[in-house]
């Protein structure tokens, strides 16, 4: 894909539904070793179809695929989802991962991807949220101050050496480009919890798409310190919506917390993968970031 496609894609960006927040593409395509390709009708040389992959170390990432409703089932979704997972493996990528909707399910496995786990979009309503600001200060001032050693403050530049370190060694793949680039466009958004000896207890980075807030990266070593960080983001939001893209097994305990907040969930998309993933140690998702499957 190169810069003159990229007024050519609109209409199949309205298909993988990412218009709503155009900045979000700008921020991944940005990124180092990001790369996009887009299938051409050979008679007219319309865009009707395309990818995008983006190495993580280990793990790469297969996102936006997309077929223009005239095309569909030639095999060009195949083709597309093959030169992604070429171009992943090329650069070192053990895993490929990927949140398939539902129509794109037979496609991938039949590709040999495995379905891992459902991710769940969570979803505060900026009304619930404002009104339990006014009505509950309670609940807001009390999680705060539950563990009187943890410390949120607002991430700055010099956390992120560390951050890093802690985010590769829990969510087993390298996302510090996509945190740092989140960080740029919205500088002062992260929050992080340090413990009484300083060190990383969890973290969570915020955007906007459009009138909404989207929380993630949000990893936390207990349910606890996501409690003390979310408390805190949602009192900077104020009464804006926020959105939080969980992808965790049933009976997880993030789910609980968002739940316990008022947050409502719909399950939507299925993670699925090419090859064997690690299990990470570390911290726990609590939300994953808002433009991918990471
Ligand atoms: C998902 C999507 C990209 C698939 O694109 P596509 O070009 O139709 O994909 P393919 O043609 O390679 O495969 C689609 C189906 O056609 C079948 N097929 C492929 N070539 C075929 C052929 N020559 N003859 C008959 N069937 C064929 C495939 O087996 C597949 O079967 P399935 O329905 O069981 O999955 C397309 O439907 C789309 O853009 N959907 C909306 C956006 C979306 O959901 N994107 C996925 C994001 S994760």
């Amino acid at each position: 894909m190169n810069d003159v496609d990229l007024w050519r894609i609109l209409q199949l960006r309205e298909t993988v539904r990412w218009s709503g927040d155009p900045r979000a593409f700008e921020l991944l395509r940005g990124m180092d070793e990001a790369r996009w390709a887009v299938a051409e009708d050979g008679s007219d040389g319309r865009v009707v179809g395309m990818v995008g992959a983006m190495p993580l170390g280990k793990v790469g990432i297969l996102c936006h695929l997309a077929v223009h409703g005239g095309y569909r089932g030639r095999g060009l979704g195949a083709r597309l989802t093959s030169w992604a997972v070429s171009y992943l493996l090329s650069r070192g990528v053990e895993v490929v991962r990927l949140d398939s909707t539902r129509a794109a399910e037979g496609l991938y496995r039949s590709m040999g991807f495995e379905p891992v786990l459902g991710r769940t979009e969570y979803r505060l309503e900026g009304g619930v949220l404002a009104a339990r600001l006014r009505g509950d200060r309670h609940f807001f001032v009390a999680g705060v101050g539950e563990d009187k050693a943890l410390r949120v403050t607002p991430l700055s530049f010099g956390d992120l050496p560390e951050l890093y370190g802690v985010d590769l060694w829990s969510y087993g793949a390298d996302r510090s480009a996509l945190i740092m680039a989140t960080l740029r466009r919205y500088p002062g958004w992260g929050l992080v919890a340090r413990d009484a000896s300083g060190r990383i207890k969890g973290y969570l980075v915020r955007s906007a798409s459009g009138a909404t807030v989207r929380v993630g990266p949000f990893m936390t070593s207990s349910p606890d310190v996501a409690r003390a960080l979310l408390i805190r983001a949602l009192q900077t939001d104020g009464g804006r919506s926020v959105e939080i893209s969980l992808p965790a097994p049933k009976g997880s305990p993030a789910h609980e917390l968002l739940c316990e907040f008022g947050f409502v969930g719909r399950r939507d998309r299925l993670r699925m993968e090419l090859g064997e993933a690690s299990t990470p140690e570390g911290l726990q998702t609590y939300g994953t970031t808002p433009y991918l499957a990471t």
